[in-house]
């Protein structure tokens, strides 16, 4: 299926995929005709509770679809993550003793909560009781507050540069919203939401990823060697590993996108809905039916991979399946208008850290655990974490 079938109107081909051995005869799915689905839309705004810790709605994941998220979204991808020079969010830590970092915590916290009321509506008096509310208003006045701190510094410091050497997210939305002031100005608001995200959608995610590939590396200790040799090999005795490097490494690449495949960091993609009545397998579909795409199931799913929970990076040595949105039977990074902005900013991190740890450290379990009781359940969340903080050992080699 063609990735543009998000806007379209999308087939479905009940044909298994090319690059993987036909299933088992037990799992043969049933002989359905191809399906023709309505053209799919990305879907309205998030729900009000998280609507409201993005200044409502100001940013670019929970904007709704049209002429302002087509804009910030371009702010994004043409000026901050294209920008190679962009190491840093704000250019300094901020926040250091301060509590920014609990209530960044706490904004997570309010995200995963799903208040009753929200779904039912003759619930909506319990929102008097549970308290929700007050802790997004005392959360939401925090987050402004350091907010207004890192702009008023950002706007009077002359020194452009910053601490690491280069302009930060902060500078290029400031410069962007100078540069626009007299044509289309630009709120400070939406520069504190787009910042928000950066720090929401891009750092769990990518520090998650990271987690799980290391797990999944212990856990499996040939595979662990097989990495090692590729790196150690490409890297020698390199102090310090290039981006550059990562091109000859492909058997790095196949364990960051099983650990993805296996671990999908975001499970749930961002919603949609149809844009007009339809009939999907005998089931009435009423346009503007919101459509949850869940991309850890399908992920997993065995008719479309070969023994699909054990982990095993080959599998991607042997096909051309990549996570940019044209195989849709892996999307960790959402595929169509919608998909990630950030994919290529998360890989190459994800991938430079992965080869950095295991060019000159070895690896091993605190306090005799063995491999097999390695906990790998994931707790419940917008994000896949693991439900047992990961502890490991390293040493120099
Ligand atoms: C391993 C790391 C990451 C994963 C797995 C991930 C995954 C995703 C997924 C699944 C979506 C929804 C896509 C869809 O529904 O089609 C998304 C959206 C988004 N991601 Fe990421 N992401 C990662 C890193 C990043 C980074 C580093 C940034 C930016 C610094 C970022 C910024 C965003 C934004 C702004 C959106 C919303 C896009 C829109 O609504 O137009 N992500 N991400």
């Amino acid at each position: 299926m063609a990735p543009e079938a998000l806007g379209k109107a999308a087939t479905f081909s009940t044909k298994a995929p090319y690059h993987r051995k036909p299933p088992p005869a037990r799992l043969t799915p049933p002989q359905i005709p191809p399906v023709t689905l309505p053209p799919l839309r990305p879907s309205h705004a998030a729900p009000l509770r998280q609507g409201r810790l993005f200044y409502n709605n100001r940013n670019v994941a929970f904007a709704p679809y049209g002429e302002y998220w087509r804009q910030i979204r371009s702010v994004c991808v043409l000026h901050l993550l294209s920008n190679k020079r962009v190491q840093v969010a704000l250019g300094k830590k901020y926040g250091v003793g301060s509590d920014f970092k609990e209530w960044l915590t706490e904004m997570a916290v309010l995200m995963g909560v799903v208040p009753l009321w929200e779904y039912i509506p003759w619930l909506s008096w319990t929102r008097r009781f549970d308290g929700v509310d007050e802790r997004i208003m005392r959360v939401v006045k925090k987050i402004n507050e350091f907010f207004e701190v890192v702009i008023q510094e950002h706007r009077v410091r002359e020194r452009r540069e910053s601490d690491a050497g280069g302009l930060d997210f902060m500078d290029i939305l400031l410069d962007f919203q100078r540069e626009n002031a007299s044509h289309s100005p630009i709120e400070d608001d939406t520069i504190k939401a787009i910042i928000m995200d950066m720090f929401g959608a891009g750092t769990n995610t990518t520090l998650k990823a990271l987690e799980w590939a290391m797990s999944e590396l212990i856990r499996n200790p040939t595979t662990m060697k097989t990495l090692q040799d590729e790196v150690r090999e490409v890297a020698g005795s390199k102090d310090e590993i290039g981006e550059q490097d990562l091109d000859k490494m492909p058997y790095l690449k196949a364990v960051l996108k099983e650990s993805l495949r296996l671990h999908t960091p975001v499970p749930l993609l961002l919603p949609r809905e149809s844009t007009q009545d339809t009939n999907v397998l005998g089931y009435d579909i009423a346009s503007g039916t919101r459509v949850i795409v869940n991309a850890w199931a399908i992920s997993r799913d065995p008719l479309l991979w070969e023994n699909p929970e054990e982990f095993r990076p080959d599998r991607f040595l042997e096909t051309g399946v990549d996570f940019r949105g044209v195989h849709f039977e892996f999307t960790p990074f959402g595929a169509g208008r919608r998909g990630c902005p950030g994919v290529t900013f998360a890989v190459a991190v994800d991938e430079l850290a992965l080869a950095k740890l295991v060019h000159k450290f070895d690896f091993g379990l605190p306090n005799g655990v063995n491999m097999e009781e390695l906990d790998m359940n994931e707790s419940r969340g917008m994000t896949t974490h693991k439900k047992c903080p990961f502890a490991c050992y390293s040493y120099s080699t």
